[in-house]
């Protein structure tokens, strides 16, 4: 599969995504979210891809936001159809039955926050910055970030930075649970294939059930999202995973997890 837009490879069961037009800090046209997308079905079907990590090309940007010169003479059906369809990819991203990693190394501003935030969690390194900078065109969010900010960081920090549409630091992102970790910038690629193994390494099973239930569950209220847990822990019991998992603690071994499943 060729693409013009984003660079796609396979390292050691660890995906790689990265959306790669440097020279407008990665921003995100109608065609780079189609691109995405099919990337998206690509490592759906296949069983070799264990997790997803994405990034942007250069050490400037993670995604500066959706392409703006693709903006002037938009009327609200096109306005329309552009956020649906980057709601449809970020959907599909986050529905991914396998772990996905952002990757944040520099400007995650508008759709690059968006993106960031449809992802399981993100590494951001020190130099990256957060934002929904939209209010300065004089519009709003359309890829989800209104939605998944708020749900994120709570209400009033998601309408402060809506509202403000002034980025905050790596570390401010930490500190209000946007961002998982923040990593120099020169360590965050290391670290970030660091985990990414480390997940990669698990039960496939399992993985997939905690994003599904957390997912789920941050939608309902607190009981049905428990009986959502109880449903995928009894599952969780009869994977191949379960029983190499525990036979190899019991054996004091490490497992070797082979964690398939039909996709
Ligand atoms: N869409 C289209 N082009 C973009 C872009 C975007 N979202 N963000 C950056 N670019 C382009 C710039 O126009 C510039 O192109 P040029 O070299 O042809 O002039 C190039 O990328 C480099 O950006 P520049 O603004 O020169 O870099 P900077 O370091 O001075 O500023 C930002 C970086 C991210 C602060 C600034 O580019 C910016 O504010 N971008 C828009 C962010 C935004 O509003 N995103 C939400 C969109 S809905």
């Amino acid at each position: 599969m060729s693409f013009e837009n984003i660079l796609f490879e396979i390292q050691d069961s660890i995906g790689i995504l990265t959306i790669n037009r440097p020279k407008v800090l990665n921003a995100l046209n109608f065609e780079t979210l189609d691109e995405i997308g099919r990337v998206l079905d690509q490592v759906r079907m296949d069983k070799t891809v264990k997790i997803l990590v994405i990034t942007g090309a250069g050490d400037k940007a993670f995604v500066a936001g959706a392409d703006i010169s693709r903006f002037q003479g938009k009327n609200s059906l096109q306005a329309r159809r552009f956020a649906e369809k980057g709601q449809e990819v970020f959907f599909a991203l986050e529905a991914l039955p396998i772990p996905v990693i952002a990757c944040v190394n520099g400007f995650a501003l508008g759709g690059g926050c968006e993106l960031a935030m449809s992802c399981d969690f993100i590494y951001a390194s020190e130099n990256a910055k957060f934002g929904q900078p939209e209010i300065n065109l004089g519009i709003i969010p359309g890829f989800g970030g209104t939605q998944r900010l708020s749900r994120l960081v709570g209400r009033a920090r998601a309408k402060e930075l809506c509202m403000l549409g002034t980025p905050i630091s790596a570390q401010e992102a930490t500190d209000i649970g946007l961002a998982a970790r923040v990593f120099p910038a020169e360590e965050l690629w290391d670290k970030t294939l660091e985990a990414a193994g480390s997940i990669a390494g698990k039960g496939s099973v399992a993985l997939r059930a905690i994003k599904q239930v957390v997912d789920r569950g941050v939608e309902v209220d607190l009981k049905s999202g428990c009986a959502f847990e109880v449903e995928a822990f009894a599952t969780s019991f009869s994977s191949e995973d379960a029983q190499e998992g525990v036979a190899a603690f019991l054996e004091k071994r490490k497992p070797e997890f082979k964690g398939s499943f039909e996709r």
